[in-house]
């Protein structure tokens, strides 16, 4: 099996450009901020208590989304591997990500990272609040807490990628098919 993780800031295009590599390279995509939307969404007790945390742009319970984690791996059998979109998202998520895949003998793959910078962030979550409706999309409060959020806690990640030699880095500005190209030709080396 193998294990990438799709990194970058909120707004870095990872949904995007997710939907096209789990099609080629026969990955299952998890996204962890996906997931907590179904189950806002289904009223569950694990929404309710996901939402405050989502729509104040701070993150949620390490168990809660390592647990999601967890059971996704375990109900995929006909795939090649995983892509983890937005998830690990501070030093102890990817530590324990790390000690999970290491039971079954696995580790990660590689790290895909997008990156964007700040300004463009703002513009494509703009963009998308008036055509998806997020709710953690609608306020600008919202939108600089997520970006305070990612370079506080999410950030550091570059370094512990890069430090177990996993870290591979795409500029994310340009089209959706140029950075599209720029994947398939990472993604071709694993
Ligand atoms: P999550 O759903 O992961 O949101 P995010 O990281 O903020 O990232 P986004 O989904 O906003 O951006 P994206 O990179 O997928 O961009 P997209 O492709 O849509 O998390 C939401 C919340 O859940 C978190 O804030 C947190 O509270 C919680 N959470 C999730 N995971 C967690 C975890 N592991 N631990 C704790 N809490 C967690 O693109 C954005 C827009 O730009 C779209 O409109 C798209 O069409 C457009 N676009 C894409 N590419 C391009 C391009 N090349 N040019 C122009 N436009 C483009
Ligand atoms: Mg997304």
């Amino acid at each position: 099996m193998k294990y990438f993780i799709l990194f970058g800031p909120p707004g870095a295009g990872k949904g995007t450009q997710a939907t096209s590599m789990v099609e080629k390279y026969n990955l299952r995509h998890i996204s962890t901020g996906a997931l907590l939307r179904k189950e806002i969404a289904a009223g569950s007790e694990l929404g309710l208590k996901a939402k405050a945390l989502i729509d104040a742009g701070s993150l949620v319970p390490d168990e809660i989304v390592e647990g999601m984690i967890e059971s996704e791996f375990m109900t995929a059998t006909d795939v090649a591997g995983f892509l983890l979109d937005g998830f690990p998202r501070n030093t102890a998520q990817a530590e324990d990500l790390d000690a999970i895949l290491a039971k079954s003998g696995n580790e990660v793959t590689a790290v895909v990272s997008l990156m964007i910078p700040d300004e463009t962030i703002r513009e494509r979550i703009r963009h998308r609040a008036a055509i998806e409706g997020r709710e953690d999309d609608a306020s600008e409060e919202t939108i600089s807490n997520r970006i305070a959020t990612y370079h506080g806690k999410t950030e550091p990640l570059i370094n512990y990628y890069k430090k177990s030699g996993k870290y591979n880095e795409i500029d994310g500005l340009g089209t959706i098919e140029e950075v599209h190209d720029k994947i398939r030709e990472l993604m071709d080396r694993f």
